[in-house]
């Protein structure tokens, strides 16, 4: 096995292929990564009854989310204890109970074993049913709506988890007074890349916008200033935060007003309702967009009602990706209707934008078939050295829109839990870390 403190130097900006390609890597990433980080799991709105579940996958443990009879949300390992079946087969629904379709046994919303087939003839009345139910996600939190779960026990709490991530995760899911909503129907798809591609992406690359989506841009818009929205331009304020190994890109709009790309229904029901966001987020973040952003290590989405995501891995070369499209509960269908259509045109698998971000990570994954390819070292350096604490607007560390801050810092956090250390050694690496940067501010 390689040295782990070697694949990642987040001080330097280096980053080795490996990272992206080793089997053994991979099969560490889904024990100490995905094992012990916060991970999402449902929105409220998948589990609108009692006995509504969904199944979803930690890492690629599939798991069973449920709301129970007393409101709450439960998660079980979707895996039935007898020979290991998938105990409910399901996308989503409502349940009493869950029965596995091989020899039939049955448990409960939360998971308990409650029915054996042949119980008195065949196990003469002798299993001790209390001590087979499927095993339990230990902690479920929910946060604004959102269910994350984790199998850790010592990983903080979501919020401390979120630390000034909760700013930006905020404006989107604290915008309206009556919340999020995600529109039924998810769209999931098959990607032959790593899913730390995907996962970086969205915490920190603003920069392959303008080139990768130059000839998208045009498809899409006739309007020169539209086909430019990506560009880099001396009136963008745009900025970067990054912190935790989450991460946000966020550009400055004039005002809070029109959503272009979500059509003029939409963009009539925000501005009627605009001062529920000034209200809740205030004048200076409701007048950003933050336009991409990824919660560590696989929970992404873009802007302000659009699309949402969880990257599964599947194998260092494959990620599931399940996206939903998000829109804000109150608006009218007419409105939304322009939400859900961009959404699909932008980013989802037919989405213009979302082929060509698959496209660079299909080619990077084959290139890296190459045994010297997969040895040549990455270059992660923009923006080192130009990090700057609570600029203005920008709670926690942040640096230009055009930076690799948010990709070293999620590199950083994947290399501290590959490392295994302990949520506390990490918590107090932070804490250096954070005193040693004073040295690196710019004046
Ligand atoms: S594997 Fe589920 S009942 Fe046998
Ligand atoms: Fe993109």
């Amino acid at each position: 096995m390689v040295d782990i403190g070697t694949l990642v130097d987040s001080k330097q900006g280096l980053i080795n292929p490996l990272i992206y390609t080793d089997p053994a890597l991979y099969q560490l990433e889904l024990d100490r990564v995905f094992g012990r980080s916060w991970l999402f799991l449902a929105h409220e709105s998948q589990l609108p009854n009692r006995g509504s579940f969904v199944q979803t996958y930690m890492g690629e443990d599939p798991v069973l989310v449920v709301r129970q009879r007393d409101a709450s949300v439960k998660a079980f390992l979707n895996q039935c204890r007898h020979r290991g079946m998938r105990i409910c087969r399901a996308d989503a629904g409502t349940n009493k109970t869950f029965t596995c379709s091989y020899h039939g046994w049955a448990y409960d919303l939360e998971g308990n074993l409650i029915n054996v087939p042949l119980e008195e003839r065949a196990y003469h009345n002798q299993i001790d049913k209390s001590q087979w139910g499927a095993t339990k996600v230990p902690r479920v939190q929910s946060y604004k709506g959102f269910y994350f779960g984790t199998w850790s026990d010592e990983v903080p709490e979501f919020e401390e988890y979120l630390g000034e991530m909760k700013y930006y995760f905020d404006a989107a899911v604290d915008r309206w007074d009556n919340g999020l909503e995600f529109v039924k129907g998810a769209t999931k798809w098959v990607i032959d890349c790593n899913w730390k591609f995907a996962a970086e992406q969205f915490t920190s690359d603003m920069y392959h916008a303008p080139i990768s989506h130059a000839s998208a841009m045009v498809a899409l818009f006739e309007d020169p200033a539209m086909r430019s929205l990506f560009d880099p331009s001396p009136h963008d304020q745009g900025r970067q935060f990054a912190g935790h190994g989450h991460g946000t890109g966020s550009m400055g709009i004039p005002e809070f007003g029109p959503d272009i790309l979500a059509g003029p229904e939409y963009s009539a029901w925000q501005i009627a309702n605009r001062d529920q966001v000034y209200n809740r987020l205030g004048t200076d973040r409701a007048h950003k967009i933050m336009i991409h952003n990824n919660i560590f290590p696989n929970f992404s989405w873009l802007g302000t009602a659009s699309t949402m995501r969880v990257w599964h891995p599947r194998g260092p070369g494959q990620i599931e990706v399940w996206a939903w499209t998000y829109v804000p509960k109150d608006a009218p269908e007419s409105a939304r209707k322009g939400v859900r259509e961009v959404t699909q045109r932008t980013f989802s698998p037919a989405g213009v934008f979302e082929t060509d971000d698959g496209e660079n990570w299909t080619e990077i994954q084959q290139v890296m078939r190459g045994w010297k390819a997969r040895s040549t070292l990455f270059n992660a350096q923009m923006g080192l050295g130009f990090e700057q604490r609570d600029y203005p607007g920008m709670p926690g560390m942040s640096n230009d829109l055009y930076s690799e801050m948010g990709a070293r810092g999620f590199y950083q956090r994947w290399q501290d839990l590959m490392k295994n250390l302990s949520w506390k050694e990490i918590a107090e690496l932070d804490a250096q870390r954070r005193a040693a940067e004073q040295e690196v501010q710019p004046a």
